[in-house]
């Protein structure tokens, strides 16, 4: 516990927002289908290209008059900002759609590209929609594009929260983000406000758990939570377990070093480790993500 405690404190002073106002991965639904976030935070191209690739997508590309247009609407408040595009050996290349040939779409400014050779990268100057070519180490904001596959398809979900919605398990699921110390009783009352019926993750599946461990791997990273707290409780302290809707545990992870005691709670680890261990239910104690699901 103490050095779940101490990683939990270490990663919260370095979580970097870098989605609005939560850590959180996704964003706006793009002209291709693809999703959009804006980073804000001034970087190096290679250091936006990180932040986009700990949440699964690349710094976008630009490949139509229509994209472009798009991208340069974000609402990034800056002159310029960085595009997926860089130079390799003399090449120009979109991190996520290959080398930008003839007969592609390009929109330079006049006297661009200025520098063709490794180095130099693709910055959008939003006030003429047009590209120059940027040192790559210079600090910009930039714009990450997360593939459909990576983001999430509203479905049959409430669209106002971009619930994502799973037909495998005929679930919807909002991750609600990181929470900094709640207990129990919080995360349910964090569901509810999300969607009527919603409720803090329950799991009755190896399917289910395998949705679950895909948002919670998605969202970590950046320093954003590594914990998840599960639906499951011992209301009457005697160590009869019921998920938060009132379900029977028909199906657990428990971790099999901590054999469930009685009167906890429990949560679930991003990035493999899928075991559920306990936690306090007045006060976790550490930040933790909050992933909340209804049944449409
Ligand atoms: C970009 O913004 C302009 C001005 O608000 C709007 O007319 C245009 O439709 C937008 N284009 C795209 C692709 O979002
Ligand atoms: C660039 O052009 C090539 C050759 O016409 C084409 O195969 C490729 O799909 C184009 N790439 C993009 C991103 O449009
Ligand atoms: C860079 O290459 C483009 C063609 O891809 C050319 O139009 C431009 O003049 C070149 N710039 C320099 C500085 O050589
Ligand atoms: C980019 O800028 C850095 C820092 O000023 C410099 O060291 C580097 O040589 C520049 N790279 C290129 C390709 O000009």
């Amino acid at each position: 516990m103490f050095k779940l405690y101490f990683y939990g404190a270490f990663f919260t002073s370095v979580c970097i927002r870098v989605f609005a106002d939560q850590c959180y991965y996704g964003g706006v639904k793009g002209p291709n289908g693809n999703y959009y976030n804006v980073n804000d935070n001034p970087t190096s191209w290679s250091g936006a290209e990180s932040v986009c690739y700990n949440h699964l997508g690349h710094v976008a590309s630009s490949t139509n008059a229509f994209s472009n247009a798009f991208l340069s609407n974000t609402s990034i408040d800056a002159a310029e900002f960085w595009l997926g595009g860089y130079n390799y050996n003399g090449v120009w290349n979109w991190r996520n759609s290959g080398i930008i040939q003839n007969g592609n779409y390009t929109n330079w400014a006049t006297g661009e590209p200025s520098h063709n050779q490794t180095g130099y990268c693709i910055a959008m100057i939003k006030a003429t929609r047009q590209w120059r070519v940027a040192n790559c180490t210079e600090k910009k904001p930039s714009v990450c594009e997360l593939p459909i596959s990576r983001a999430w398809d509203y479905g049959k979900c409430d669209p106002s929260l971009q619930w994502e919605w799973h037909p495998e398990v005929n679930k919807c699921y909002y991750n609600n983000g990181e929470h900094p110390d709640t207990s129990f009783e919080d995360i349910i009352e964090n569901c509810k406000g999300t969607y009527e019926t919603a409720v803090p993750m329950i799991i009755h599946s190896d399917q289910e758990m395998s949705v679950v461990q895909g948002m919670m791997d998605a969202f970590t990273g950046n320093g954003c939570a590594e914990r998840f707290m599960l639906g499951v409780h011992d209301p009457n302290n005697n160590g009869h377990y019921v998920w938060a809707d009132g379900s029977a545990v028909d199906y657990t992870g428990w971790n099999p070093n901590s054999p469930p005691p009685t009167g906890a709670c429990f949560f679930a680890f991003a990035r493999g480790e899928n075991e559920w261990n306990p936690s306090l239910c007045e006060a976790f104690g550490v930040p933790n993500g909050i992933i909340c699901q209804y049944t449409p």
